[in-house]
């Protein structure tokens, strides 16, 4: 069997992936046509998907998510997105949507919430990909905005909205500032994560997990940078949802194959990874080949990537009993 097959046929959750960043280009320039949003130059479709760093990224991310209108749209878009992940062998997905961006082209949140459960069902029922939803804080817009953001996402609270996450741009926003929203919606029955050391600091990492009590840290590189983090996260077992073809494309850290990739020293430190896609078709890539790239670049065995995507599976917020289930 060939790693690719390997990779795919592999079972394993997705943990970090952002529904807009899972729009295939020719999705987005659909909906862009239907919905009159305005598209920057372009000649082959696949080119509304070039960027080489966060902050023009963000831009493109951001003209999709305003591309997405109607509940039929975000049913679209949410349907084709599991789809694609359970192509490449995932089989349960915690995914991130950013109701804010959606909110200030003037869209409502039963629209968003009802098209995507709706379109996390049909996946279910079509693919047997079973998936729930983490709304995620815009960190870029104020403390205020995240408050009215939980007062408009805990009503939809249930078995399939379990949590939220916070993102953005991380280095002028650190998340310190979060602290009393995180709490509320801790005492509102969220789970928690926080995107934290991707371009901020280890003390960002550090700060999500002391001040907003979060379970998960999506990213994490910079964790690296101290050593007494590194081993209290492996002594407490913190997972990190890790994503390769993320860092290559929106980091300084371009080379999967460098010893200093924070990826390969996270590894070594014996942190619990957990690969994941971030943003698949906007980074042209899937789960699986995600998996592949990193045994590729690191000479992973078949084993080890096994043992990575049981992490996955200890990482997600499902109960032990359909844990064990899953084993
Ligand atoms: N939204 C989508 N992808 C992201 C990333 N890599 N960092 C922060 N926010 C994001
Ligand atoms: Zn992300």
């Amino acid at each position: 069997m060939t790693l690719e097959v390997f990779a795919r046929a592999l079972p394993k959750a997705e943990l970090h992936l952002h529904l807009a960043g899972a729009v295939k280009a020719e999705t987005f320039l659909k909906l862009a046509r239907k919905n009159d949003v305005t598209l920057p130059p372009f000649g082959e479709v696949e080119e509304l998907y070039h960027y080489d760093n966060l902050f023009d990224f963000l831009k493109i991310y951001d003209l999709v998510a305003r591309s997405v209108v109607s509940a039929d749209d975000f049913h679209l878009i949410a349907y084709e997105a599991l789809a694609h992940v359970a192509n490449a062998g995932g089989r349960y997905v915690e995914f991130f949507f950013s109701p804010q961006v959606h909110q200030d082209a003037g869209i409502n949140y039963q629209t968003m919430f009802s098209g995507i459960l709706k379109g996390m069902d049909d996946a279910e029922a079509d693919f047997g990909v079973i998936s729930r939803l983490i709304p995620a804080i815009n960190r870029e817009l104020t403390v205020d905005r995240a408050f009215e953001f939980l007062d408009r996402v805990l009503p939809f609270r249930s078995e399939k909205v379990i949590g939220i996450g916070l993102d953005y741009d991380e280095e002028p926003f650190p998340p310190a500032q979060f602290k009393p929203v995180y709490e509320r919606a801790k005492k509102a029955g969220m789970r928690l994560t926080s995107h934290a050391g991707e371009g901020g600091p280890a003390a960002n990492v550090r700060d999500a997990l002391d001040l907003l009590s979060v379970e998960r840290i999506d990213h994490g590189y910079r964790v690296i940078e101290d050593r007494a983090l590194v081993r209290r996260c492996v002594d407490e077992g913190v997972a990190f949802t890790v994503c390769p073809s993320s860092t290559v494309i929106l980091t300084h850290w371009r080379d999967l194959t460098a010893v200093d990739h924070p990826i390969r020293i996270m590894f070594e430190a014996g942190l619990k990874l957990v690969v994941c896609t971030d943003d698949p078709p906007m980074l042209q890539t899937d789960l699986a080949k995600e998996y592949r790239l990193l045994a590729e670049t690191m000479s992973l065995d078949r084993r080890t990537l096994a043992d990575l995507a049981l992490n996955s599976l200890d990482a997600a917020w499902l109960d032990e009993s359909t844990k064990r289930h899953w084993r």
